[in-house]
């Protein structure tokens, strides 16, 4: 069975004052059933050490060390305590212009550093209204997610490009069809491919949470401005505790 995961992503967001919201999450979910994950900043990762909350990283470099001016190598994420790394994160496909080869790359190097790499796919708009989607995802599939990956070192997140951040949601058919589409793909290239966390992510909240979570192979949510404060991420994580 895939384990339930929680993930929230907060992006460029957040300083030491931020902690507070971690704290209070921390203090609310301690005894959790479902995994919760925070990827805050990079600079608030080593201050995350004492909380009961697991935290990861939002991006990584391929190599573990070098002339890389302002990278972060996974193994440095694992060395400030961290336990996973987002992955392909379409902000950073866009931003950056990452591509499957970098992701997969960058994935491996999750695996060496010993994190979960939480590898991030999905498709524009305009590919969608194209018809195109799930030719997209067999590519991002085929191209980021690295031949070694496990259940236990990779997580999947389908997260439509234009859901994020917009407070536009796909129909939860859309959901079903892509993220069972994933499964099928999964199934067919992995022994354990029926065991991996597949999460949805793209305008979550509180008041979807928890039909989004009933759709067929969505084992949880990455989230991105609703993980910012704890009374917008607890009632996620409740959502998906009573999954
Ligand atoms: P959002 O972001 O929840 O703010 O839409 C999701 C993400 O980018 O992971």
């Amino acid at each position: 069975m895939p384990r339930k995961l929680a993930a929230g992503n907060w992006k460029m967001n957040g300083l030491a004052a931020s902690l507070d919201a971690l704290h209070t999450l921390a203090d609310r979910h301690v005894d959790a059933s479902v995994d919760v994950l925070i990827c805050p900043p990079a600079t608030l990762i080593s201050a995350c050490m004492n909380l009961p909350i697991s935290v990861g990283g939002q991006d990584c470099h391929a190599n573990a060390s070098g002339a890389h001016t302002g990278d972060i190598s996974a193994e440095m994420l694992a060395d400030a305590g961290a336990k996973a790394v987002l992955t392909g994160h379409s902000e950073r496909r866009a931003d950056h212009g990452e591509t499957d080869a970098q992701v997969a790359a960058k994935s491996l190097a999750a695996y060496r550093a010993g994190l979960r790499a939480i590898i991030c796919i999905g498709e524009t708009l305009g590919q969608r209204d194209a018809g195109t989607t799930l030719d997209i995802i067999d590519g991002q599939l085929a191209g980021s997610v690295p031949d070694t990956a496990t259940a236990t070192n990779t997580v999947i997140a389908y997260e439509p490009v234009w859901a994020i951040g917009t407070g536009k949601v796909p129909t939860l058919d859309q959901i079903a069809e892509v993220h069972a589409h994933i499964r099928m793909r999964l199934e067919t290239r992995f022994a354990d491919g029926s065991d991996f966390t597949l999460l949805y992510g793209g305008s979550v909240k509180g008041s979807n949470a928890a039909e989004i979570f009933a759709v067929p192979h969505v084992n949880g949510a990455l989230v991105g401005g609703a993980s910012l404060k704890a009374d917008d991420f607890s009632p996620i994580i409740a959502a998906l505790e009573n999954a």
